[in-house]
């Protein structure tokens, strides 16, 4: 696909996002050759910024935060612009129009616009119709895309209305939800990892493999964004998209061909085959967990309840895990376990495949069983682990293990998620982006969870630095079976605690 010429349009141009992640991307981008020859950053929001003022501050960032070439920087921010105007408001979009224009002549850049929403989300689907009034959605003479950064909804029927309100003027081929746990190298090696392997394939379902664990530990607490966070929680923010978005990656089909919709057509089948909560898996099958202050070799992590922003008799879940099923022929009965959390002893992203036992167990009941962790961050790579006679007298197994580090892959040049995606979206190649039927298949899954967690009595806590509450232990322990304790080094096996 080629990268046409193109107007990126950043609404909520003055925000943190857009400093610490969207603009430091394109700059490596350019940096790498990787932008078209011809492109315009125009930054929107209603600080009152000049054109440069605007470069001025985020060189000032990126000096500060990444490594520049100040040659390289000063032909970056030619292509910066901005243009104070309150988004929310349809009246100030002539300004736009006529600037986009100017922009236009001047760099050679044509009709076609990235528009990316990074304001906050109640603007997601006041813009767009903003921009279809003056006509900025129309593809007769360039084409329109528009990226959506998450949350998207806050509910089915919330996300269900800003999709209405989006589909009134863009079409699904314009559309890109952004997710970025999609953009990571690691996640989208689950495809190739799977799908280029003729070892692997034959042994991915029931029959194998007796449970998956999916983790998605944060060492941090809410850092700042405890306002944010309150109103989200866990379930929202982790799960309801990024880790069952991997999921759908573990559990979906071959895809017919590695095209965009080939593939999303799959991950979606999957999301809509999660088998629905009843009332006893939400009392069995879920632990929702809030940390609490602890003290941890002389230093003191505040409680969430603590943290600035956060009410101080919150009951928002901090931590969740989760048991739960594809109700598909592939994997009938096999259990996903699923648990996200802040405050956790240490910040990992894995999945875990752990396959069945050999039948007949001629080795003891505790010989080694076979496990394959495919690390999404950090320290990315796969480790396989394996039973190997345990050196001298008899033939007891020790469990050994085989790994990969992609650390160790000299050549590879590895894109943030940012930079992919946004390559991607100017490129016009969705594949990495969720669709908006995924995204309402898994609303759809977690509503009970909403709905549940709204009762102040199912929230258990956990001090902070620790693997969450007690009971999520017993979620596993229950069914015969552990979770795994991570730490920051993929081969390092060992319980890992702060
Ligand atoms: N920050 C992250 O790492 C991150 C990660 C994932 C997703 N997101 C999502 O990305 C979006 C932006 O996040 P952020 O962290 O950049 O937020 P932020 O720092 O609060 O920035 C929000 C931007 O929106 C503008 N804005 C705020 N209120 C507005 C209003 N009422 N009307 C019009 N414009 C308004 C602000 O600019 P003016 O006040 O100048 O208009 C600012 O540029 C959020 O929806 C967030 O959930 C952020």
């Amino acid at each position: 696909m080629a990268k046409e010429n193109n107007n990126i349009v950043i609404f909520g141009a003055s925000g943190d996002l857009a400093k610490r992640k969207l603009i430091p991307a394109l700059y490596h981008l350019y940096a790498n050759g990787m932008m078209p020859e011809n492109f315009t950053i125009l930054g929107v929001s209603r600080t009152d910024y000049s054109d440069d003022a605007f470069r001025d501050k985020l060189a000032a960032f990126l000096r500060e935060n990444e490594k520049v070439d100040e040659a390289v920087l000063a032909r970056f921010s030619q292509h910066l612009y901005y243009l104070p105007i309150n988004p929310a408001e349809s009246s100030e979009y002539s300004k736009l129009v006529t600037r986009l224009d100017e922009l236009s002549d001047k760099h050679h850049t044509g009709n076609n616009n990235l528009y990316y929403l990074a304001t906050p989300p109640s603007l997601y689907g006041v813009i767009p119709e903003c921009l279809a009034d003056h006509n900025l959605h129309d593809q007769s003479n360039g084409w329109k895309r528009l990226i959506v950064e998450k949350p998207f909804g806050y509910d089915t029927a919330s996300a269900e209305e800003l999709d209405k309100k989006l589909h009134r003027n863009f079409n699904e081929k314009q559309l890109y939800h952004i997710d970025h746990y999609l953009g990571k190298e690691t996640v989208q090696n689950l495809l190739v990892f799977r799908f280029s392997n003729g070892m692997f394939e034959p042994l991915w379902n029931r029959n194998f493999i007796d449970y998956v664990e999916i983790t998605g530990a944060e060492f941090l607490g809410v850092e700042g964004r405890g306002g944010y966070y309150d109103g989200s929680g866990a379930v929202r923010d982790m799960l309801q998209n990024h880790l069952l978005q991997v999921l759908g990656m573990v559990a979906m089909e071959p895809p017919a061909a590695i095209r965009s919709d080939s593939i999303r057509d799959e991950v979606t089948k999957v999301m809509q085959s999660f088998r629905p909560l009843s009332d006893d898996d939400l009392k069995n099958n879920l632990v929702l967990g809030q940390y609490t202050g602890s003290n941890v070799r002389g230093e003191k992590l505040l409680g969430y309840r603590e943290e600035p922003g956060v009410a101080e008799d919150s009951r928002t879940e901090t931590y969740i895990g989760l048991k739960m099923f594809v109700d598909t022929w592939r994997w009938n009965g096999v259990p996903f376990y699923v648990r996200t959390g802040k405050r956790l002893p240490t910040r990992v992203t894995e999945v875990v495949i752990h396959f069945k036992k050999t039948p007949h167990p001629v080795f003891g009941a505790n010989a080694p069983e076979n496990k394959l962790i495919i690390r999404i961050q950090p320290d990315e790579g796969i480790l396989m682990s394996f039973g190997l006679k345990k050196p001298g007298a008899g033939f007891e197994a020790k469990e050994v293990s085989m790994e990969f580090h992609y650390q160790n892959l000299q050549e590879a040049q590895l894109l943030t998620a940012y930079e992919r995606l946004l390559l991607d979206a100017v490129k016009g190649d969705s594949t990495l982006f969720a669709r908006s039927d995924a995204v309402k298949a898994c609303w759809e899954f977690v509503e009970p969870i909403l709905r549940y967690k709204e009762d102040p009595d199912v929230l258990f806590g956990y001090a902070a630095g620790t693997w969450g509450p007690e009971k999520a232990d017993a979620l596993l322990k229950r069914d015969g079976r552990e979770w795994r304790y991570p730490c920051k080094n993929l081969t390092n096996t060992e319980y890992c605690e702060l």
